[in-house]
């Protein structure tokens, strides 16, 4: 059963902090980043006092920089600045789910052949346990210092996703905790807390909450989010896109928030004062950088012709509150800016304030002594903390259909299990994208294998499964075992960065292989669906043959292993959807460039998520989301909180089953 929101703090965080705070130490032997006590030029500075106000240090080394050597600071790639004994810092590190190498500033190999890889967050969200969000963070930092410590990682982390999962064709609706805003807040708090520690102003990483905002899009008939000018409601803002943010900025103390590429009413979100300066510094008292996307400065320049000139869009970015730039584009355009007086040194400065200060709570500018110094390449994959990405898996996963109930699944009655499906023994897949390099794989198959005797047919080649081929093979296995679990759904092919779906339903031919197995197989057909955004599966919900329905998203480098556990009863699946489960209909005639959250009958517009949508759904309630956003509105304020949904009176029955059944 998965729970309402748990406030007990596992022992195991409480030990792991007290071991960590023991031990500031010499980092796995790693070259100070700056103020080396062996280097005379910078003995004694002000900026390398370890025991003055981080305000002071931030301001007396302002104060010795140059503006050239200012703008090298605006980007990414922060160049070092050899004469003050400071080396080059690369800012752009991920860790949507486990240490990713999506960015520049990690890299596995050597003590690091991996890391842990939690399940895709649409799965952890699904769990609705904020006490799995912050454990899942903190064994996150505590990989990602070790790292750090070999000169493998950086400390800034531009993660969490927390966009609302607005339209299910979204293709990185994966990354995301899903449709409902404060859910998405509280998920955005509880990782934060997890990867930055609670230390005070000291940060054992920087996490970032991205992409402010209104970005749910990335290329639908033709509009692609470097060009899309997303409108929107002040009424949607305060109510829908400004929740996970204003929640993670202030439950959170996230130190980083990152503006996105596309427009929002017509102004670029990284060049937008009322968004960066007023709202999320103003209002929400930000204690942290602003960041741009990847090159966002450059593309509202290049592609949206928003200034006429690259020094008037450096300008207009800093100016409006931006901090660092991830691109080369502040760096080449700032001093020139300057120059032409577009911009002067003082905003510059204020930037500089800005990512200093965050360099200096993670303890860049203490020379060797750092904290979680003692955290090396034992601390990484370690049992326990691939423990706890199988159990995030298990926590994850959502039960959609058990009709008889036929799940649990016996290791007596069902002793010989045909594993078919494109999904059925995949490793990568399972952990979705911004991801790492596992520290090892549990596929579907083996981990079923580990309670039944297997026969494995792929039954598609892939998931876009184009043809039927391989059907007679796998129909045959389904023929000769007790029960059939087929693996189907989507991959990074089907939904991914720069990848919205055209459609709801299981790609290709898989439908048709599922109904013909159903329709075949001697013992009970179950069908696993492992994806990010929602599938239509009416077909599978009406056809009486297909006995049970799982959703498992993208569970993580263990997936095999919880899916194992819970069609055989050793867990009970407790997760619910975080996002609605619509008809294929839905999309028909809804255009992903329509923002509107609202309903709107008269223009036969349907609205968007479970709090606005009230059409037909592919799946029954009772598998949605525990909890549900309720938004006062007064004194020009938008207060929202989650209450408990009122559940029909047979949810539980067929929600879960006890261990054993
Ligand atoms: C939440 O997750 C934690 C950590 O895995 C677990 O100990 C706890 O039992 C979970 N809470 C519920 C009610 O599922």
């Amino acid at each position: 059963m998965a729970c309402a929101y748990n406030t007990i703090f596992p022992s195991f965080l409480v030990l792991s902090l007290l071991i960590s705070f023991s031990a500031s130490s010499l980092a796995g032997g790693r070259e100070p980043f700056a103020c080396d006590p062996n280097d005379a030029t910078t003995k004694g500075l002000p900026f390398c006092g370890v025991t003055l106000p981080i305000a002071e240090r931030v301001k007396d080394l302002i104060g010795k920089l140059s503006l050239q050597e200012k703008v090298k600071l605006l980007i990414n790639n922060a160049a070092a600045v050899p004469r003050l004994g400071i080396k080059g810092y690369e800012w752009w590190s991920e860790a949507l789910h486990g240490v990713s190498n999506v960015g520049p500033g990690t890299k596995f190999g050597g003590d690091f052949p991996g890391a842990t890889s939690f399940p895709q967050v649409i799965t952890t969200a699904s769990s609705f346990n904020e006490t799995l969000w912050e454990s899942i963070g903190r064994v996150v930092s505590d990989e990602a210092r070790a790292m750090y410590n070999a000169g493998m990682a950086g400390l800034t982390f531009w993660s969490p996703n927390v966009n609302v999962f607005r339209d299910p064709r979204w293709g990185r609706g994966q990354e995301t905790p899903g449709e409902d805003p404060v859910l998405a807040g509280k998920y955005a708090a509880s990782y934060v807390r997890g990867l930055q520690g609670t230390d005070g102003d000291r940060l054992k990483v920087a996490a970032s909450c991205k992409h402010f905002t209104a970005y749910d899009l990335e290329n639908w008939n033709g509009v692609d989010r470097f060009h899309f000018n997303a409108k929107v409601s002040k009424q949607d803002i305060e109510d829908t896109f400004d929740v996970p943010f204003r929640l993670c900025v202030k439950e959170g103390h996230v130190a980083s928030v990152m503006c996105s590429y596309n427009q929002v009413n017509g102004v670029p979100t990284c060049a937008d004062p009322n968004i960066l300066e007023k709202t999320i510094r103003g209002q929400w008292r930000l204690n942290g950088y602003i960041v741009s996307d990847c090159d966002s400065v450059g593309v509202y320049y290049n592609s949206q012709h928003y200034t006429s000139t690259p020094e008037e869009a450096a300008a207009e970015a800093i100016k409006a509150g931006l901090d660092l730039g991830c691109g080369p584009f502040l760096g080449l355009h700032s001093e020139e800016a300057v120059k032409k007086g577009l911009l002067s040194e003082a905003d510059i400065n204020k930037a500089l304030v800005n990512t200093l200060t965050v360099q200096m709570r993670l303890g860049l500018f203490d020379g060797p002594a750092q904290l979680y110094g003692n955290l090396g390449p034992k601390d990484v994959c370690t049992p326990a903390h691939q423990e706890l990405a199988l159990e995030a898996a298990r926590q994850g996963l959502v039960l959609l259909k058990n009709h008889g109930p036929v799940l649990p699944l016996s290791h007596i009655r069902h002793r010989t299990v045909a594993v078919i499906g494109p999904n059925s023994d995949v490793t990568v897949t399972m952990i979705g994208n911004y991801a790492g390099v596992a520290c090892g794989y549990t596929s579907p198959l083996q981990g079923i294998g580990k309670y039944a005797k297997t026969i494995h047919q792929q039954g598609c080649k892939d998931v876009a499964c184009v043809d039927d081929k391989l059907f007679n093979a796998a129909i045959d296995a389904s023929r000769r075992a007790d029960a059939t679990i087929l693996v189907m759904g989507l991959d990074q092919s089907i939904e991914a960065e720069g990848r919205d779906r055209t459609g709801l339903l299981l790609p290709g031919r898989q439908q048709e292989l599922v109904s013909k197995i159903a329709k075949s197989s001697r013992g009970p057909t179950i069908l696993v669906v492992m994806s990010g955004g929602p599938i239509d599966v009416t077909f599978a919900k009406n056809d009486p043959q297909i006995t049970a329905i799982l959703w498992v998203g993208y569970p993580g480098q263990a997936g095999g292993a919880a899916i194992a556990d819970v069609l055989y009863g050793t867990t009970n699946p407790g997760g619910k959807l975080p996002m609605t489960w619509y008809p294929q209909d839905y999309i028909t005639n809804l255009p992903m460039t329509n923002m509107a959250m609202r309903s709107s009958p008269s223009k036969r517009y349907p609205g968007r998520t479970y709090r606005f949508y009230n059409g037909p759904v592919s799946v029954p309630i009772w598998a949605r989301n525990e909890l549900h956003t309720l938004c006062t509105h007064n004194n020009h304020r938008t207060h929202c909180v989650l209450r408990p949904h009122r559940r029909p009176p047979t949810w539980r029955k067929h929600n879960s089953f006890r261990q054993g059944d």
